[in-house]
């Protein structure tokens, strides 16, 4: 089977349906185009990678970042398909009641085994400056004040900064690291260290303007720095008579 020659065919028959389709928005039809370019490039440079991607994923590193356009994993740290297992929402925030973040949590870190879980956010991030205002923006305000109990916890410190961009980028390092804490505090991340040494939770900050990423130095591959408060005993199983 000769699959670059099937991947033509395919794309050379998407083509002639879109050029019937007048509708397609040009960012719409910017995508698509885009796609059959990135397959094209792919298969030119090994035949057999969509073969190979396909088989399945191996990665080591769970991403939580900013849903942000300006921030995508992959390309932040120059990393291919398959090596970094992604989950973004709006100002990449962790509560303990997100099903969705949980799940994605506890597929990372107990079936796929990831060594380290990156809580990636940016300077200027849109959520966090929203969080810092005063006005309404509608149903996300529920979602946002989690980053406003972030600011009362930190107040002491954000109260002093009279400069608005610093006082923003700094909400948005603390805003990682609270967020970086509140992993460690869940079950799924306590358990697993309890079971391995090889786990580790970090906090990044992405600078838009120079592109680098600013460690935040709250790295984790244990309870120790956890609270009293939030410290759990082993799981016990108790066996209904
Ligand atoms: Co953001």
């Amino acid at each position: 089977m000769n699959l670059k020659k099937n991947h033509i065919t395919e794309i050379e028959s998407i083509e002639n349906t879109e050029k019937v389709n007048k509708t397609l928005s040009d960012s719409y039809a910017n995508l698509l185009r885009g796609n059959r370019e990135w397959v094209q490039t792919k298969i030119s440079a090994d035949s057999d990678y969509f073969t190979n991607l396909a088989k399945g994923q191996n990665p080591e590193v769970l991403w939580i970042g900013c849903s942000d356009s300006r921030v995508p994993a992959n390309e932040v740290t120059n990393t291919n398909p398959g090596e970094v297992f992604v989950h973004r929402n709006i100002a990449n925030v962790c509560v303990h009641s997100d099903m969705n973040m949980l799940s994605v949590l506890d597929y990372a870190v107990n079936v796929l085994k990831v060594k380290h879980v990156i809580v990636a956010g940016h300077y200027g991030c849109g959520g966090v400056a929203a969080a810092l205002s005063k006005k309404q923006f509608g149903l996300i305000d529920n979602w946002l004040r989690h980053i406003k109990d972030v600011y009362r916890l930190h107040s002491h410190e954000l109260d002093r900064i009279t400069d608005d961009g610093q006082r923003l980028n700094r909400l948005v390092e603390l805003n990682v690291m609270e967020q970086v804490y509140n992993l460690c505090k869940s079950t799924i991340v306590q358990n697993a260290w309890k079971e391995r040494a090889d786990l580790q939770i970090h906090g990044w900050v992405v600078d838009l303007n120079t592109g680098l990423v600013k460690d935040q130095k709250v790295s984790s591959n244990g309870p120790r720095n956890l609270g009293y408060v939030y410290e759990l005993d082993d799981v016990e199983v108790i066996m209904a008579h």
